[in-house]
């Protein structure tokens, strides 16, 4: 639970290592907890890759809006260290909102550009929040490779674009979305969501899905035809309203152009997309390749 610990645990383990003349690599989850299937896949794909596993779960304040869910973020910690023994996670660190951030801090992490669209758009603030948090995760695991879902496509690339910009010595793994069997994302926010919410949030992972099976099945869509079906079905979708629906290349978020046929575009696409079914906000996304 203190930074102090989990350093001097990863100290001992390096040191240990040190003396066998070995370099243990070090992957870092970081999560806000109340973990699923979604989280495991990157805990699994840490585990393959580094000889120390760190995942961290801390719901940070800073990246929540004044009007957002924070104090409502479901947390369950029994069942997170459950998850994390399963996957043979090395370390978990839980720090307190005070063991983060002691005082009032002064100085936070802003990617530009990137941040301003899609999520950012509607979030004012939110992805100085994550990168905040993140550069000072960095910083005390001082891990090999860092992992990350690209449920949050965004959030990836921001992160990448810190990384690189600001010298982090580390390598950050995008990792796919994990699906529910009826397509839809996983997510710890699904916990909001009545019976019916959930049936309809289907048409998110469902629009998505067909408009890249028709892109890679060779169909000849534009951008603005699919951001027009997209929205249309959606829209059908009585419980749904759409908070943004975008497509943008992939990682430099750059407009993709009405015109654009989207089997042929040079740059990976990526389609993205938040809609709120009554007060959850929920966002799923794909990535198209031209093959
Ligand atoms: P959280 O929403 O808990 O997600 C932690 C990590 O799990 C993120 O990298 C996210 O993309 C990934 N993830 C969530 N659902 C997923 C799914 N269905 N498939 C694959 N990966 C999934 O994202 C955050 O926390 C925070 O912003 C954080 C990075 C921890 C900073 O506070």
């Amino acid at each position: 639970r203190e930074i102090r610990e989990l350093k001097e645990y990863l100290k001992i383990e390096r040191i240990k290592a040190a003396k066998d003349r070995k370099f243990p690599k070090t992957g870092l989850v970081p999560t806000m907890g109340f973990l699923h299937e979604g989280h495991a896949s990157l805990l699994q794909r840490a585990r393959q890759d580094n000889e120390i596993v760190v995942l961290s779960i801390f719901v940070n304040p800073i990246q929540f809006g004044p009007n957002e869910d924070f104090d409502r973020y479901p947390r369950d910690e029994d069942k997170d260290l459950a998850l994390a023994e399963r996957e043979g996670v090395d370390a978990v660190f839980l720090p307190s909102v005070e063991e983060m951030y002691p005082h009032p801090t002064a100085t936070k992490i802003k990617v530009e550009g990137l941040t301003e669209r899609l999520c950012g758009a509607s979030r004012p603030g939110h992805f100085d929040g994550v990168t905040t948090v993140v550069g000072k995760l960095l910083h005390i695991v001082q891990p090999t490779n860092a992992y990350f879902g690209q449920k949050d496509a965004q959030q990836a690339a921001v992160i990448a674009q810190m990384v690189q910009d600001l010298n982090f010595d580390v390598e950050i793994i995008p990792c796919p979305i994990i699906r529910e069997s009826d397509g839809v994302a996983l997510s710890s926010r699904n916990v909001y969501l009545s019976a019916e919410q959930r049936e309809a949030a289907k048409v998110l992972s469902r629009s998505l899905q067909k408009l890249q099976s028709g892109v890679e099945a060779g169909e000849s869509i534009t951008a603005g035809e699919a951001l027009k079906a997209l929205t249309e079905a959606i829209q059908a979708e009585p419980q749904a309203v759409i908070d943004y629906v975008e497509i943008v290349h992939y990682p430099r978020l750059n407009p993709v152009e009405e015109s654009t046929i989207l089997k042929d575009a040079e740059e990976p696409v990526l389609v993205a997309l938040a809609v709120k079914f009554g007060t959850t906000r929920l966002i799923d996304n794909v990535i198209l390749m031209k093959k």
